[in-house]
């Protein structure tokens, strides 16, 4: 069996793969010493998936946004792995991981052996299937995560031209799929059991103004029930959508997107991990000597809140990535880096509007700005207020000092007085800290 030896093997090749990459070359990796397995192709900015991926002009494509043009750095092509040295194993699947004799195994059967692992796989979408919805495999159901759906997804666009679509969830996905559907000329209905859209970060307030602008753009929105069944046609293509509350949606197109969760199967039993993900310390070390675990399938310590999270955000991907390699390379040169310090960051981009948040979503709420679905612009948001502490803040359509500002604000955590300061100051009160 053929089998090939180094001595660090990052194992995924998504966003984390790529940024990790980008600092073992920093850091002076040699040639020959690391290697990317990777299911999919050279790592890529997963976000323009959602975006500009499924745009009718102004199209995203390979080799476009390879990592890491996403946070405005070099764009690391094929090339410039082969030039330092870095080999990429790409179209590969990993199947079986044995951490005691530090060994991977390929769907193909081929051996893969490291000193060191980086564990990359980030997560999978949540299928209809899994829940045991009639129908739900029918042809023209999509979800979307690697290239390989985007690709389907766009070929069915085309396919199914001025068409109908029905998007189930309401969260990332959903938004950012609705739009881009509606963007491409079809009629789009999104359904989603929760009271509103994105109810893990939105208050009903927030949520309101979004909901108010996709029906504004003819987006229809149907809340408070699920997708209970598919029919099809004679060629087994997606028809209507049956949802629970007892009506029927045409569909030449569904697209799901109910959640995702990691992908930690293969290290079962051999790793410890913490709400569903591989738990990691700030240096993103596993429980196995060696092993180190980034991204989605990280479960680290949260300094700033004191509690274990794990974040699936390609912010939060990239910086884990980084910090891994900073510690394993300090770590051979008996040096030590400081522990990760993470402060939330979450943003999206949906027609013409665009959001970002810093910090924790938990406390009282304070709506500030304009968020009249008629003015010109839209520039509102919310501040989370905890023990008199502001902890969080959502900013729709801010300029990059008035986001950095919202920032500096979630990682300072300003005390205020009462409620009432933040309402009447607004985006000002963040401004003066
Ligand atoms: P990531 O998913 O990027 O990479 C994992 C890689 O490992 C994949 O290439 C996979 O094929 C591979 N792999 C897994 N198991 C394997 C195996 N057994 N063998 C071989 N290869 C294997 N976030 C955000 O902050 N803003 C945004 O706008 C968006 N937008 C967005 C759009 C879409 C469509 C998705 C799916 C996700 C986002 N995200 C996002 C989330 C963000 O992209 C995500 O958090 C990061 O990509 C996570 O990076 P990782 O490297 O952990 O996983
Ligand atoms: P999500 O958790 O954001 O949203 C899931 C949504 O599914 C819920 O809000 C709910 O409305 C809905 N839902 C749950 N069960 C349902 C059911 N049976 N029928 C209908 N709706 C149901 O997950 P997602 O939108 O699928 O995103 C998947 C992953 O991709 C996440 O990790 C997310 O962070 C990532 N992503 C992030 C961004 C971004 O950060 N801008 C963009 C796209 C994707």
């Amino acid at each position: 069996m053929a089998e090939k030896s180094f001595k660090y093997v990052i194992l995924g090749g998504g966003v984390s793969a790529g940024y990790a990459a980008r600092e073992f070359a920093k850091q002076g990796v040699k040639p020959g010493e690391l290697a990317i397995i990777s299911k999919e192709v050279a790592p890529y900015e997963r976000p323009a998936l959602s975006k500009a991926y499924l745009f009718p002009e102004g199209t995203a494509r390979l080799p476009g946004f390879h990592v890491c043009v996403g946070s405005g750095g070099e764009r690391l092509l094929p090339e410039w792995y082969k030039e330092k040295g870095i080999e990429l194993i790409l179209s590969t699947e990993i199947v079986r991981a044995d951490i005691a004799s530090k060994t991977l195994l390929s769907a193909t059967g081929l051996i893969f052996k490291y000193q060191i692992l980086v564990i990359a796989t980030g997560s999978t979408v949540l299928r209809l299937t899994d829940f045991g919805v009639e129908g739900a495999d029918a042809k023209n159901i999509f979800y979307l995560r690697e290239i390989d759906d985007a690709d389907k997804l766009v070929e069915a666009i085309k396919a199914k031209k001025n068409g109908k679509a029905v998007v189930v969830g309401g969260g990332y996905i959903g938004l950012e799929l609705s739009a881009a559907l509606k963007i491409n000329n079809i009629d789009v209905s999104m359904v989603y059991p929760e009271p509103w859209c994105m109810p893990r970060l939105f208050t009903a307030d927030i949520a309101a103004f979004y909901e108010g602008y996709y029906a504004n753009k003819g987006i229809k929105i149907i809340k408070g029930t699920v997708a209970v069944g598919f029919t099809t046609n004679a060629d087994g293509e997606v028809k209507e959508v049956k949802l629970k509350d007892g009506r029927t949606l045409e569909a030449d197109i569904v697209v799901v997107g109910v959640g995702g969760r990691p992908l930690i199967s293969l290290f079962k039993g051999q790793v410890a991990e913490n709400k569903g993900g591989i738990e990691t310390d700030d240096f993103f070390k596993t429980s196995a000597d060696d092993v180190y675990a980034v991204g989605d399938v990280a479960t680290f310590p949260m300094k700033l809140y004191r509690e274990m999270r794990r974040v699936e955000h390609v912010d939060h991907a990239r910086k884990s990535a980084e910090q891994a390699v900073k510690t394993i390379m300090a770590t051979e040169g008996g040096k030590t880096v400081t522990g990760y310090d993470y402060l939330p960051y979450f943003y999206s981009r949906a027609f013409d509007l665009s959001w970002q948040f810093y910090g924790d979503n938990v406390g009282d709420t304070v709506l500030f700005g304009d968020n009249d679905l008629a003015s010109a612009t839209h520039k509102f948001g919310t501040y989370w207020i905890k023990d008199g502490k502001v902890v969080g803040v959502f900013l729709e359509s801010g300029t990059p000092e008035e986001n950095k500002a919202i920032a500096k604000v979630a990682r300072v955590q300003p005390s205020v007085e009462s409620l009432d300061v933040l309402k009447n100051e607004g985006l000002s009160f963040a401004s003066k800290i």
